[in-house]
């Protein structure tokens, strides 16, 4: 299906889609967050929603306008976010998971914003976030649920190795893998990805604008979903 076509061969199709980055609340005012805008979610909603997909979008912290056709849920932090995407996947079609979730938070949130004392400054001591995109393939698994789950992943050096160790690891259906570094940066209106299967496939999708990608993503769910 090419961009500006009407078919909308994901109609009766419920698709959820996170999107943007987490923060990770250091104090009242403060976080540890990423660079992630949010722009390749957005896109997987706006191309899901013109091809007839029920779209869910779970979106964290990101600041553009709603895609058009698609029902929004804001979240803030990783826990917040896990618990949306295990509430809104019930009866999905398709599961995308293409925020940049934190990899770890502080172990507690200061109550008061934390002061300059003169002294050095106290350590922010870090504990690991669930594992979202595991989490779901897991309790799809254990209760046999039909569904596409879908991972993303940025990478460097052997892109394709580390695309293939991670997508086994995380046990989704499809990895969608960027190479980032060498001047790639966060932000940017195109994008450019290998999308690997379970099932030993991998499809080069060149650079171009971030709905193509997006389109080619929902291609390979549809031809899952057949
Ligand atoms: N992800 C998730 N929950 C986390 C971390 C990551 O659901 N706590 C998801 C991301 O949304 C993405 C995929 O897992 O779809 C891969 O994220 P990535 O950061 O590349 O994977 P990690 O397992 O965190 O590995 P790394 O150590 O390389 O960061
Ligand atoms: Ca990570």
């Amino acid at each position: 299906l090419r961009r500006g076509t009407a078919a909308p061969d994901l109609a009766g199709r419920r698709v959820v889609i996170s999107a943007g980055g987490t923060r990770e609340a250091i104090d009242p005012v403060r976080f540890l967050g990423n660079h992630s805008s949010g722009k390749q979610g957005y896109a997987l909603a706006r191309t899901a929603a013109a091809r007839g997909a029920d779209v869910t979008l779970v979106a964290a912290n990101v600041s553009l306008p709603d895609p058009a056709g698609a029902r929004v849920v804001r979240v803030g932090s990783a826990v917040e976010l896990a618990e949306a995407m295990e509430a809104e996947r019930a009866g999905a079609d398709a599961v995308v998971m293409s925020a940049a979730v934190a990899d770890f938070r502080p172990v507690a949130s200061a109550a008061s914003k934390i002061k300059k004392s003169g002294a050095a400054p106290a350590p922010i001591e870090l504990v690991e976030n669930p594992d979202i995109l595991a989490g779901l393939v897991a309790s799809r698994d254990s209760e046999r649920l039909e569904q596409t789950i879908v991972g993303f992943a940025a990478e460097t050096d052997d892109v394709i190795a580390n695309g293939r160790a991670k997508l086994a690891r995380k046990g989704c259906d499809l990895l969608v893998v960027n190479q980032v570094g060498g001047g790639r940066a966060f932000g940017t209106e195109d994008n450019q990805a290998v999308v690997l299967g379970a099932d030993g496939t991998a499809v080069d999708v060149p650079t171009g604008p971030k709905e193509d990608l997006a389109d080619r993503i929902w291609d390979l769910v549809r031809r899952r979903l057949d």
